[in-house]
């Protein structure tokens, strides 16, 4: 590290960054002190990645300077940054899953004996005198695929602190982590700032900022709004500072079902996976599917979609027995899939954000000389663009230049456009601001009230409550708690129970 006068470690200062039609940076100063806790907000396509990228050189601003230590760097690069002492973990493990903590510690930089094999042994001790030194005690033998998304981002954050990093970015490090897991998270990333690590924490969640950030610096349509100390706002506060307006909170009414059954689950088993589920799901309720990682709740989802064996049992959709043998074939029959992961399967990155939201109806915009109604098209996407607040230079932009959050919105527009009957969306509001999140929320409801089935596959019990007509926890593989609204229990903190297996306190 440089000795310097500066009191930053970061100093970014009036930094422009142009994307076509797009000016993603708007003469941003953006500074970070050593052992800052440092929350950046704003809504989706606000900046803030970019910021980052801007940051860890991965892009290259038109205009402004930054200073690491005090010291002029021109230009930013990925080496440059690395070597400075800036990392960034990104919400995608970047770790090797097959492998296990102590070769990933020393992933690139492997300890070799003296005949040039790997000495594991002393892999093992010296990734676990390491990791000591950081105040964690991990059986570092264990393989990167088992352990939760919390410590992973721990074992990336560790990886990056051994490589001299003194500056981490966390770009949505906890979407969506159960309780425990942000808590473990969050106690380590204090500990280390207590070091003198500074922190960068990107994230939609409000609560979370507040829990552990001193300061937040919002951004809004490229530019600073301001720098404000998290103990001089409240939550209400800082969403309006976030949006530039008042949000409206969602309001659920009630609704009336038809009572008519759409999805008959019985005796559904998949070894290691569910045991003996049986569901039914009505027309136009909307179901909430809720339980710790690895419960089986999201397994159940996708194999109703065909993504994952679905196992033995007797599926019955509108009266007919169903079992597809692929996706579109779920489709066909009026089953639809929100993915988590939109990384996957959810959009065609290269295509236009209009072809993706319409990619599934086009069948039904097409007029029987196989015209297509490009005017019904137009106003069907710029519908979806106003309602969901998609920001795009155009309906004509490649949805891979996007934001991680209006990326997601296009694949929850264009899921909704092929009209399904039963919806299951897993984590729906992952990544999306607080806006969309309550315009996500209402979508939801209309299609219930059209009589659309909703299943939604989340760990975000508070936001389900708002929504759901039923809640469902999961616990290892099987339905262990069913609440509805309107009931004394239809509360967070009695599901919580339930999710945490504590069964006898219902
Ligand atoms: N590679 C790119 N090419 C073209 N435009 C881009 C590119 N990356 C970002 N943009 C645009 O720059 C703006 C800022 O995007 P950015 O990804 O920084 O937003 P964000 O604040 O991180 O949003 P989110 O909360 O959704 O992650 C958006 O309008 C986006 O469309
Ligand atoms: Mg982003």
């Amino acid at each position: 590290m440089v000795a310097s006068d500066s009191p930053f470690v970061v100093q970014m200062q009036d930094i422009v960054k142009m994307f076509p039609g797009v000016r993603a940076l708007d003469h941003v100063n953006f500074e970070l002190k050593p052992g800052e806790l440092r929350s950046l907000v704003g809504k989706n396509g606000a900046g803030k990645s970019t910021l980052m990228n801007v940051l860890a050189g991965i892009y290259q601003p038109e205009e402004g300077k930054i200073y690491v230590n005090g010291q002029l760097i021109h230009p930013m690069t990925t080496e440059r940054a690395r070597q400075l002492g800036i990392a960034f973990v990104h919400q995608h493990s970047q770790l090797v899953p097959a492998l296990s903590i102590a070769e990933n510690i020393f992933l690139g930089n492997p300890l070799t004996g003296g005949s040039g094999f790997m000495a594991w042994k002393r892999l093992n001790d010296e990734a676990r005198k390491r990791l000591n030194t950081l105040g964690l005690e991990i059986d570092v033998e264990r393989k990167v695929e088992d352990l939760t998304v919390a410590e992973k981002q721990i074992i990336e954050i560790a990886k990056a602190l051994f490589a001299n990093a003194h500056t981490i970015i966390l770009d949505e490090a906890t979407a969506p982590l159960p309780k425990d897991e942000v808590n473990m998270l969050f106690d380590f990333v204090r500990r280390q700032s207590q070091q003198g690590v500074a922190f960068v924490y990107i994230s939609h969640y409000i609560e979370e900022v507040f829990e552990l950030c001193e300061v937040v610096t919002v951004m809004r349509d490229g530019q600073i709004v301001g720098d404000y100390k998290v103990a001089n706002l409240d939550q209400a506060e800082l969403i309006r500072l976030i949006s530039g307006t008042r949000v409206e909170q969602f309001h659920r009414e009630s609704r009336n079902g038809s009572g008519k059954t759409v999805l008959e689950i019985h005796g559904l088993n998949r070894p290691g996976f569910y045991q003996d589920i049986d569901l039914v799901i009505h027309e136009g309720e909307v179901l909430g599917l809720t339980g710790l990682e690895g419960c089986g709740k999201a397994n159940l989802a996708r194999g109703l979609y065909c993504l994952e064996p679905l196992g033995k049992g007797q599926v019955v959709l509108n009266g007919k027995p169903y079992h597809p043998d692929e996706p579109e074939a779920a489709l066909d029959a009026g089953v639809a899939y929100l993915p988590r992961d939109r990384h996957g399967m959810g959009i065609v990155g290269m295509r236009p954000v209009g072809e993706n939201v319409t990619f599934s109806i086009l069948k039904r915009l097409t007029s029987r000389f196989g015209l297509l109604d490009t005017g019904r098209e137009r106003k069907h996407i710029l519908s979806f663009v106003e309602k969901l607040g998609i920001k795009t230079p155009s309906v004509n932009q490649p949805v891979e230049f996007l934001s991680g959050g209006n990326q997601q919105k296009v694949v929850f527009a264009k899921l909704v456009s092929a009209e399904p009957r039963v919806l299951f969306l897993d984590e729906p509001t992952q990544g999306v601001d607080v806006q969309a999140k309550v315009e996500i929320m209402k979508i939801i409801d209309q299609l219930s009230r059209q009589g659309v089935s909703s299943v939604i596959v989340s760990e975000e019990i508070r936001e389900m409550l708002d929504v759901c007509d039923r809640i469902l926890v999961m616990y290892n593989g099987a339905i262990v708690a069913e609440f509805k609204v309107g009931d004394p229990n239809f509360a967070a903190e009695k599901i919580l129970m339930a999710v945490e297996g504590e069964r006898e306190a219902l």
